[in-house]
């Protein structure tokens, strides 16, 4: 299973960060072939510019274009997503998720915000085609502590939500066919409610 792992943060040291480097060393051990998209890598330019045909843009839409599965991490920023997330998701053809299971994850400085995933960035993987956008997962600042060289600690409850989030990927991409489409439905079967 091909998976990318984006991530949307604009700080180089990032706790959304620490929750998809966790997320990675469990899809590793599932033996998934894991690519790695940091946004914030991307020339800021040509993201803010709408330059589809800049080298390192390209490059980025053709991950997302080749992945299976795609889990995305974000801060969150002013009760949503963040900027850099959103003008590179904005850079996506319309159909740019179809037929890829998506699991998003989230970090904030409170839970006051652990919605934010489900009213501000659901909508946005939902209107880019995504065929399954699974529960996300949401931490706190103080569940999620940077250390030094690089190093994090993810406290037991979050670990937890995140074993069980990658799990679910698992189940669900092996559960439908890479290229499978909905099954028409005949029109004898339908059935509306008023
Ligand atoms: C510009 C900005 C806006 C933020 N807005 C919120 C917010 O609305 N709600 C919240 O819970 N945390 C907010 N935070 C805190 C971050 O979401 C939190 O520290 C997060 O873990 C940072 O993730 P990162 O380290 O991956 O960048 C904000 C931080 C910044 C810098």
């Amino acid at each position: 299973m091909s998976v990318l792992l984006i991530a949307g943060s604009p700080s180089e040291r990032s706790r959304s960060a620490a929750l998809l480097d966790s997320v990675s060393q469990r899809l590793l051990l599932r033996g998934a072939t894991i690519e790695r998209l940091h946004i914030r890598d991307l020339s800021p330019q040509s993201l803010l510019l709408a330059d589809t045909a800049h080298r390192t843009i390209a490059a980025a839409i053709d991950q997302v274009a080749r992945a299976r599965a795609i889990v995305v991490a974000t801060p969150v920023y002013k009760a949503a997503y963040s900027g850099v997330l959103k003008v590179f998701l904005d850079l996506l053809p319309q159909t740019a998720l179809k037929n890829k299971t998506v699991l998003p994850l989230a970090t904030g400085g409170s839970p006051n915000h652990m919605l934010a995933l489900d009213y501000a960035l659901r909508p946005v993987l939902q209107s880019l085609s995504a065929r399954h956008i699974l529960p996300g997962v949401y931490a706190t600042d103080s569940q999620v502590t940077l250390m030094p060289e690089g190093a994090h600690h993810i406290g037991a409850e979050v670990s937890a939500r995140l074993d069980e989030a990658v799990a679910t990927l698992f189940s669900e991409v092996a559960r439908t066919p890479a290229n499978a489409g909905f099954e028409p439905i005949a029109f004898s079967r339908v059935r509306c409610s008023v």
